[in-house]
Parts: structure tokens; C-alpha cells; sequence
């Protein structure tokens, strides 16, 4: 942190003492006032819920521009990586920083590819869920056991544990993913195939049976990795900041990433994908693009509780430069399978366009965001609404397990431990049971 000459003065009407406050610059994006010494000076708090002014931790590894519309990993713009890499130099640019060399590639992929068979035991935990529950439900629960059974790469302030335990994570979540959707289904589970690519050799574990094997798709193949890509990481988010408090309290890194998993689920973050396809299948089931404007209605209304899910950002008040990349991948994916007509992307056009005129969303400068294309391509590819969370967070792993090992490694990192305004009942005695 460079600290800047700039100084913040805070000062009280009461005539209490004024104090200085030291400012911070980042490279890019707004510095940030100091106060971690506020309490000690003053005996006072600030209080911010929902974090809309606090910066939480400093940070190397991802940059949202939310008024441009930007959003760099490690300083490249996501155009750039979802359309010159793919997810896996991506996870190596998170971990470490750069982008590998022609070697370091093939060493990365090699080791990855290592780690993509999960212990067979698991098999039987798997099996203790009932056929009809949600994945992310059984995800949350098979990455946490995942601490059950890799014991040699717990601890979190050792950092050949954290590495072991990163690629394990990115490896094996395409394996635990497709396993959750398999049980299901009822079909058996299919083992991963090493020699394909990350995306591709997930698409197989998902869609192959024992009578018939999956030929990958090129373009679709290709979407599934812009989709691994695009949702690779996102600063610090809910589940993103989850993972770090989590694991700020010294915990191994599975058990971190299964709160980061649990966060995600919530629709207000990523599960605002099957939120928003259920929407528009609701619609559709309700009239289609002619009932566009009642529903409309519906979600302006002070009254009602109905959002345009897939629409608004808490950091970006522009177009979400991934849902520019996802609705490119939307057109190839529908044309390469001869979809182009399919009534829900049409019913998805049609609300986005009323959507970007329409005063109330202008106003408050709601744009479409990522899950509302990602949605529409991974239900074009086969993949079952009720799974687009758990694929979220199969991407966002690299994401979160980069962010946790950042802060492990910070030499400012202490346990969270967030204050609070109390204003409850003072202090009183608990009267007889009589009296209550
Ligand atoms: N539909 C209708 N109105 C909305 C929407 C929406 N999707 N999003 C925000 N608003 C309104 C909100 O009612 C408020 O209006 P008013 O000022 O009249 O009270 C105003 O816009 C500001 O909203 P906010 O709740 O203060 O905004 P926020 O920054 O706290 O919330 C959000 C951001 C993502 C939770 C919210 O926009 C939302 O719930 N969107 C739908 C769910 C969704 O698509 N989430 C995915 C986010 S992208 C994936 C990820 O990165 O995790």
C-alpha cells in the first residue's frame, strides 16, 4: 500500500477532538481512509453494512471498473483472456500471478489432469443424499468432506499444503460436479479422461454413459471454457469474502471453500442464473413476449417483491463486460446447434431491450449481467437448470482458493471480526417464570 500525502481529518460537532485519518493509494481504483485506529482514538465504530464503502482487505489479483464496465484479472481485460487463453491458463495467471509460458502451461495441465479422480470413497458419501437434492446442496457438502480426505493438505499456513490443496480444488470440482448431477440422473458416475481439456473432459463426465461415449462439440466445448473463464473471479464478492473471514480463522482450505460454495447458492449472487431462467420460463409459461409488459409492471412496483433477475450489479453501473462475452457466446452457441428461433432467447431479447429503454432501469443504471445470457448457453448445451450454480462454482474455485492463499500470505491479515452497533435491550434480570 502506497500511503499518500493526503490526509483525511475527521471532526465532531460535540467538540470532541478532531483526528487525522492516513489515506492509501492502489494502483488504480479509489484510495482508501485508514481507520483501524479510529476505535482506539475516538471509542467509536463506523458502520457500514452491506460493505458499500468498505475495502476489506488490499489485493493483487482482480480489478472491477463498475462505471466503465471493466473487469481485469491480474491487470489483463477479461476480452482479452476469454478470447487469447483458456480457463486453465487463467487459473495459473490467478494463483500465481502471471500468465504461464509455453512449458509452464504443459507442466500446469499435467499437474491438474493428475488430480482429477477424487477418492473412491467418496462414492458412498455421495450416496447418503436423496436422489431429488439440490447439487449445490450436495456440492457444499462433498467439497467440505473433501478435508475428510486429503489430509496432507489441511493446513493452511503451510504453503506447500495450500498449493497441493488449490490444484486439488480446481481439479476435482468439474469431477464433483458432474458426480452430483449423475446421482441425480441415476446413471453411474463416468470417470474423467486426462488427455481432454478441462472444459471438455467435464462436458464427457457429464454427458457420457457406459453404452455411449460424448463427442465433444468444438463451439460448445469452447462456450463451457469462456463460461469456466468469465466467472473465474470477481474481487471480493460475497461468497469471495466468505471464503476469506472463513478462512481467517485458520481452517483448511476445503472447509473455507465449502462457505464460499454455501454464500454462492444465494440468489442475489449465484444463483441469480437459475433465478433468472426460471424467470423467463415463467414468463413463457404465462403468455411469452406479450405478457412482457405486465411483468414489467410487476417488477417496478414499490409493492411487489419481483426482480428482473440477471439485471443490476452491486459494482457495475454499466453494461457487465461478461454478459458482452456471454451474449457473443449466446449467438454461436443457438447457431452452432440451429436454435437461433428458440422462444426463450427470443423472450430473453425482447426483455433485455425493453429492459435497456425502459426509465426505472436507466435511472438506476441496471444493466444485464452475466447470468442472464449464461443461463439461456448452458441450457442450449444440455446442462439442467438446477445445475448452473454448481458450474458457477466449479469456475469461481480458483477464484476463491487465489483470494484465500492471498490472504494467508498478507502481513496484515488478522481473524475478521466485524463490530456492531447494538441497540438492543440494556442490561437486565431474567424474572420468574411466573412473571413472564
Ligand atoms: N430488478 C428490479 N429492480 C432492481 C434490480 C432488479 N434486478 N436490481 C436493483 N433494483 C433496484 C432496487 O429495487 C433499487 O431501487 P430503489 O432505489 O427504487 O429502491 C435500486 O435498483 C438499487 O438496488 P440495490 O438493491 O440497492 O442494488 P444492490 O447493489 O444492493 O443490489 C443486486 C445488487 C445484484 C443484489 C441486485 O441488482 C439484484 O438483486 N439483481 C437481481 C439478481 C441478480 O441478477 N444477481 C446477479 C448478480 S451478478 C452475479 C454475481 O456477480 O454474483
Amino acid at each position: 500500500m502506497t500511503p499518500s500525502d493526503v490526509k483525511a481529518t475527521l471532526s465532531f460537532s460535540d467538540g470532541s477532538p478532531s483526528i487525522d485519518l492516513p489515506l492509501y493509494k492502489g494502483s488504480i481504483g479509489p484510495d482508501v481512509i485508514d481507520i483501524r485506529k479510529l476505535y482506539g482514538q475516538t471509542g467509536k465504530f463506523t458502520y457500514d453494512p452491506g460493505f458499500l464503502s468498505t475495502a476489506s482487505c488490499q489485493s493483487t489479483i482482480t480489478y472491477i471498473d463498475g462505471d466503465k464496465g471493466e473487469l481485469l484479472y491480474r491487470g489483463y481485460p477479461i476480452e482479452q483472456l476469454a478470447t487469447q487463453c483458456d480457463f486453465l491458463d487463467t487459473c495459473y495467471l490467478l494463483l500465481y500471478g502471471e500468465l504461464p509460458n509455453e512449458q509452464k502451461q504443459k507442466d500446469f495441465h499435467k499437474l491438474v489432469s493428475e488430480h482429477t479422480m477424487v477418492h473412491e470413497q467418496m462414492q458412498f458419501f455421495l450416496r447418503g443424499f436423496r436422489r431429488d437434492a439440490h447439487p449445490m446442496a450436495v456440492l457444499t457438502g462433498l467439497v467440505g468432506a473433501l478435508s475428510a480426505f486429503y489430509h496432507d493438505s489441511t493446513d493452511i499456513n503451510n504453503p506447500t499444503h495450500r498449493n497441493i490443496a488449490a490444484i486439488r480444488l480446481i481439479a476435482k470440482m468439474p469431477t464433483l460436479v458432474a458426480m452430483a448431477y449423475k446421482y441425480g440422473e441415476g446413471q453411474p458416475y463416468v470417470y474423467p479422461r486426462n488427455k481432454l481439456s478441462y472444459a471438455g473432459n467435464f462436458m464427457r463426465m457429464m454427458f457420457a454413459t457406459p453404452c455411449e461415449d460424448y463427442e465433444p462439440n468444438e463451439v460448445l466445448v469452447r462456450a463451457m471454457d469462456r463460461i469456466f473463464i468469465l466467472h473465474a473471479d470477481h474481487e471480493q464478492n460475497a461468497s469471495t469474502s466468505t471464503v476469506r473471514l472463513c478462512g481467517s480463522s485458520g481452517t483448511n482450505p476445503f472447509a473455507a471453500i465449502a462457505a464460499g460454495v454455501a454464500c454462492l447458492w444465494g440468489p442475489a449472487h449465484g444463483g441469480a442464473n437459475e433465478a433468472a431462467l426460471n424467470m423467463l420460463e415463467d414468463i413463457q409459461r404465462n403468455g411469452g413476449i406479450e405478457k412482457i409488459g405486465e411483468f414489467i409492471k410487476q417488477v417496478k412496483d414499490k409493492n411487489s417483491s419481483v426482480k428482473l433477475m440477471g439485471f443490476g450489479h452491486r459494482v457495475y453501473k454499466n453494461y457487465d463486460p461478461r454478459a458482452k462475452l456471454m451474449r457473443e457466446t449466446c449467438y454461436e452457441v443457438l447457431g452452432a446447434l440451429g436454435l437461433e428461433n428458440d422462444p426463450l432467447f427470443k423472450l430473453a431479447m425482447a426483455l433485455e431491450k425493453i429492459a435497456l429503454e425502459d426509465e426505472y432501469f436507466v435511472a438506476r443504471k441496471l444493466y444485464p449481467n452475466v447470468d442472464f445470457y449464461s443461463g439461456i448457453v448452458q441450457r442450449a448445451i444440455g446442462i439442467p437448470v438446477s445445475l448452473f450454480t454448481a458450474i458457477f462454482a466449479l469456475a469461481r474455485t480458483v477464484g476463491w482458493i487465489a483470494q484465500l492463499n492471498e490472504m494467508i500470505g498478507d502481513p496484515e491479515y488478522k481473524i475478521g471480526r466485524p463490530r456492531q452497533l447494538f441497540v438492543g435491550s440494556e442490561r437486565r434480570d431474567v424474572p420468574p417464570l411466573h412473571q413472564r
